[in-house]
């Protein structure tokens, strides 16, 4: 057994938890949101200096939680990347600290294996290959996982990521941030028929994601509605509801049509839009069709968190794939170059 303690903040959360394997053990989340939601969007540098705040805090606690005394953990891991840099650096320095300190081996973890790590969390008998439908603010991508540490992208963002078309039309729809959780629940009382939206289908480019025209159809939507606003109320609604029956469908089908091409029984989807109830339950409904199986990471464990670092972490040093103290952290890397986050083996 492998147990680690785990560092993220390459966004907005500062996160640290300790796993053991697939196991969680303590898992801190302290978010940011509040803070951001007056600017409509997570501000880099207000961040950085929040991490800097929360990061001792959260170590602290989430050792104090595990139980765990520091001889019984054996690594720490960290997000490298992807993210926002300023974030980063600040797990990152702290990871390193608590390596020199304790005479622990670095692990660092690419922020979407984190991620697809999370369906492990959820089940524990699960075992690559697997097709992952990666929804954050950042990606709509379909991954295949062949095995451990290799990963291949059969679908990828063309432009607005899932998770960044929620918070811009519920930015537009005047619902405020983070956008997913604020259409989701607008949405209870609205028409997911009221209105067609585009779904962002590229010809030749099946698995591919292209949520920006599907955005600016929002908007078109929402001026034709406030040019009649002295005549009826613009219906937000319905707009949000379309809105996100469109995303829902969009990747539920693209994800189906996806694992039958390729053979693959089982779909993980995983990342924050994973925790929106209309895709999960097309998803339900299409994966019981085809008689796939289908894993949904917790709520908790869909948002970003440090218990899938760790959950991957562990992973790495079980298989004696460790970083040094040259690790940088870095705002952009392919999930299939994650491999270079590793130096040696133990
Ligand atoms: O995975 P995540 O926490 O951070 C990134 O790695 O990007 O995802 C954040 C994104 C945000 O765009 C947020 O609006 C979206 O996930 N999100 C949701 C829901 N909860 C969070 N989108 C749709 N429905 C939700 N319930
Ligand atoms: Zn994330």
């Amino acid at each position: 057994m492998v147990t680690v303690l785990a560092i993220e903040t390459s966004c907005d959360e500062t996160a640290v938890a300790v796993v053991s394997d697939r196991q969680i053990l303590s898992n801190i989340i302290t978010s940011q949101i509040k803070i951001h939601a007056e600017f409509g969007g997570v501000v880099p540098e207000i961040a950085a200096r929040n991490h800097l705040e929360t990061i001792n805090f959260a170590i602290a606690q989430a050792y104090q939680d595990s139980g765990l005394d520091w001889h019984q953990i054996d690594g720490i891991a960290v997000t490298a990347a992807p993210g926002l840099i300023g974030s980063l650096m600040i797990g990152m320095t702290a990871a390193k600290t608590l390596t020199l300190i304790h005479r622990k081996p670095l692990i660092g973890v690419h922020h979407l294996e984190g991620h697809i790590f999370s369906a492990f969390l959820a089940d524990p008998t699960l075992e690559p290959p697997f097709l992952c439908l990666l929804v954050s603010g950042g990606h709509s991508s379909l991954i295949l996982m062949q095995d451990y540490g290799k990963y291949q992208i059969l679908g990828k963002t063309r432009d607005d990521a899932a998770g960044e078309a929620f918070d811009k039309v519920a930015r537009l729809l005047g619902l405020g941030y983070p956008g997913g959780p604020a259409i989701e629940k607008v949405a209870k009382g609205g028409n997911p028929k009221a209105f067609k939206f585009p779904q962002g289908v590229i010809p030749n480019f099946p698995y591919d994601s292209s949520f920006s025209g599907l955005k600016t159809s929002v908007l078109r939507q929402t001026e034709k509605c406030q040019a009649q606003k002295f005549t009826q109320e613009i219906p937000v609604a319905d707009i949000a509801a379309s809105f996100q029956e469109t995303v829902a469908l969009a990747l539920s089908t693209r994800a189906i049509k996806c694992a039958l091409e390729y053979n693959l029984q089982t779909i993980v989807a995983v990342g924050g839009v994973a925790a929106n109830s209309a895709l999960r339950s097309h998803l339900t409904k299409l994966v019981q069709a085809h008689n796939l199986r289908l894993v949904f990471p917790p709520l908790i464990l869909c948002t970003d968190n440090a218990a899938m670092i760790g959950c991957a972490g562990a992973m790495h040093l079980e298989r004696g794939e460790i970083s040094d103290l040259s690790l940088r952290s870095l705002s952009r890397m392919d999930i299939s170059d994650s491999h270079n986050l590793y130096k040696s083996t133990s």
